[in-house]
């Protein structure tokens, strides 16, 4: 793999936010995975396929509580071996988001739970996703934004290993998702999620700037948390269609 796509998990890899949530690598946890699948209107035969699922914890938890088929697909060998370990029964592909090895018009539901932003290439992942979703599917995202654009600059400056530095502006994502044939069902703003889990890293850590010291060694933690805050990080979701 090339070296640039092994820097950019390293913030994934290292467990610091795993230790936090008890499993996924994002806010909201299982809470918000319901949230988007009852807006999804799934049947038992269908498949989601969960791109950038890290060590697999949303799929083992859909096919411990739906009747669904689910399959990972993440290109952290690292994470994907964490999950394996696990629970070696679930289907998982190391691949990129990019470059999905899975023919056409095969899958239900795509689903991106803060990965769209960690895959940096929003363009190439909805041409995949577009090409694997059966007419009629779904595409269900989670992930960061930037609510207020002054704070963009700064943000995208930082070169941060998450996906924090590609958080999209709304306007830019809708356009992107329309660009490429996609109709958009829903769209929450779930920023209360992310102040929780923001809360939550700082009881672990002793401090937020403790946790991005550990998580991000290579940026001064103070930057970060100026271009977080000015750029009023927040959490969505959103619900997309492939149309019949
Ligand atoms: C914030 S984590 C979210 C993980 C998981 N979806 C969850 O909810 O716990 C982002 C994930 O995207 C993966 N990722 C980053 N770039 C990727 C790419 N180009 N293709 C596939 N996965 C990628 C990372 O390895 C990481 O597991």
């Amino acid at each position: 793999m090339p070296a640039g796509l092994a820097a950019r998990q390293a913030m994934y890899e290292n467990g610091s936010l795993g230790r936090v949530t008890g499993g996924p690598l994002r806010p909201g946890g299982w809470t918000l995975t319901e949230r988007m699948l009852s807006q999804c209107e799934l049947c038992a035969v269908d498949t989601v396929l969960d791109v950038g699922c890290g060590d697999g914890s949303t799929v083992r938890y859909l096919l411990e509580n739906h009747t669904i088929h689910a399959i990972g697909l993440d290109n952290s060998v690292r994470l994907l071996r964490q999950g394996h370990l696990q629970a070696s029964h679930i289907p998982f592909t190391c691949a990129l988001g990019t470059s999905i090895p899975i023919a056409s018009r095969q899958i239900d539901l795509v689903l991106s739970e803060c990965s769209l932003s960690a895959i940096s290439n929003a363009d190439s992942f909805l041409s995949e996703t577009w090409r694997v979703l059966r007419y009629g599917g779904r595409l269900a995202i989670s992930d960061v934004y930037i609510r207020d654009p002054a704070g963009t600059q700064s943000l995208r400056a930082l070169p941060l290993t998450c996906g924090l530095r590609d958080a999209f502006e709304l306007p830019e994502l809708m356009q992107c998702l329309q660009k490429h044939g996609f109709e958009i069902l829903a769209w929450e703003d779930h920023s209360e999620a992310l102040k929780n889990l923001a809360g939550q890293v700082a009881l672990s850590h002793g401090s937020i700037s403790d946790f991005w010291s550990q998580s991000e060694p290579q940026v001064n933690p103070l930057d970060i948390v100026l271009a977080i805050s000015r750029a009023r990080v927040g959490y969505f979701v959103l619900i997309a269609k492939k149309p019949a």
